[in-house]
């Protein structure tokens, strides 16, 4: 069967990273039978300057049309002016509400020969693995009204948060289903202390919560947590988190990988695809780093393990899931590393590397 996968490479590094992960898609299509279609599409200021918006319509389509999404990133210095009426982030931001992708999950477990990679002591980083899940089509992103307007002859800019109970149990959900298949608890983050939003939050996630004995609940202020993620990152399994305080703390959290470009995520809502699946969108957390684009050195680790999490999401392709995820993991442990971890290679020479090994790991899933 065919399958459809929309490919938005983006600015930045977002091209070079994509051609990455395309590349082991193509690798896994080949080495299973399986056919991808691919077609890459605009978004971001690439399309601001070709069409003059971030997410053209014929990129939204072909999202809508396809059965998953990877994406490499959005934005640079060309389109910072804070004047500008067209933003490169726009166009994210309107895919991931347009296809109402409200859950953006990151895992976050440091690969054992990396934990030098990371400012924090190596004993913190043992047991880290967990996973944030944040909200990611309400709270202030996408609050009403948010504008700049001249008050007592004085410039003033309003954002609003506002959060419904409904979307707040949907993410809930997902949280609490994706601990049950974890280690069994959920540590729900806010600032009840201080914002009306947060305290329907945890009114919420409290009732949410009742559903799901078998798992645990803890609640932590935003700060706080910010604080925890440093001193004991090892007792966290599902971080569940709004908005802004998910971008922010898988900033952080990316820390404790060795780099930011290490880490990978899928957002994901109730419309499903051809395959009955979650139509996701997947792509690294980091942003489009110009500083390093065009020199072919950007880490393609959050793409591929991208990959890997469209296959398992909304392709339903576990073993191929794995199998990307071990390559990945072989390639760490045999030392190949990008220039953000201190190696020398080259985006490309560690896509291959990856490859070769994942050629590996296919062979032994298949000789069992
Ligand atoms: C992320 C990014 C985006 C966000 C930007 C590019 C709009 O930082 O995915 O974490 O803030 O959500
Ligand atoms: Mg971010």
């Amino acid at each position: 069967m065919k399958t459809v996968i929309t490919l938005l490479p983006g600015d930045g590094i977002g091209p070079e990273v994509l051609a990455a992960g395309r590349s082991v898609l193509e690798f896994i299509a080949q080495g299973s039978g399986h056919t991808f279609e691919m077609q890459e599409f605009l978004i971001g200021g690439c399309a601001i300057n070709a069409r003059g918006t971030a997410l053209p319509a014929d990129t939204l389509e072909a999202c809508r049309n396809a059965d998953a999404i990877l994406l490499g990133a959005v934005g640079g210095p060309e389109w910072d002016d804070p004047t500008a009426a067209v933003r490169p982030e726009q166009g994210l931001l309107g895919l991931r509400k347009n296809l109402d992708l409200y859950a953006n999950l990151r895992p976050v477990k440091p690969h054992p020969g990396l934990l030098d990679a990371s400012p924090l002591r190596s004993e913190l980083l043992k047991e880290v693995d967990l996973l944030v899940v944040r909200e990611l089509t309400g709270g202030i992103y996408f609050g009403e009204p948010r504008q700049r307007l001249l008050l007592n002859g004085e410039e003033q800019a309003v954002d609003t948060m506002t959060y419904t109970e409904s979307e707040v149990r949907r993410v809930a959900h997902m949280a609490f289903q994706l601990a049950r298949q974890r280690q069994g608890k959920v540590t729900s983050v806010d600032k009840a202390n201080v914002l009306e939003c947060s305290r329907l939050w945890r009114q919420t996630v409290t009732k949410v919560a009742a559903e799901y004995p078998d798992v645990a609940i803890e609640h932590l202020l935003v700060d706080a947590a910010a604080m925890y993620l440093l001193t004991r990152p090892g007792s966290f399994d599902v971080i569940l988190t709004a908005n802004l305080f998910g971008d922010i703390l898988t900033d952080e959290a990316s820390v404790l990988s060795g780099s930011m470009g290490n880490l990978a995520s899928a957002s994901l809502g109730e419309t499903v695809n051809s395959l009955g699946k979650p139509r996701g969108l997947y792509e690294p957390i980091h942003g489009s780093a110009p500083d390093i684009a065009g020199k072919g050195i950007a880490n393609p680790i959050g793409t591929i393990l991208s990959t890997a999490m469209l296959l398992r999401h909304s392709l339903g392709l576990e073993t191929e899931a794995q199998a990307v995820e071990e390559a990945v993991q072989a390639t760490i442990s045999n030392g190949h590393r990008t220039p953000d971890l201190g190696g020398e290679l080259s985006t490309r020479s560690l896509t291959d590397e990856i490859k070769q090994n994942l050629d590996l790991a296919q062979a032994a899933v298949s000789e069992g």
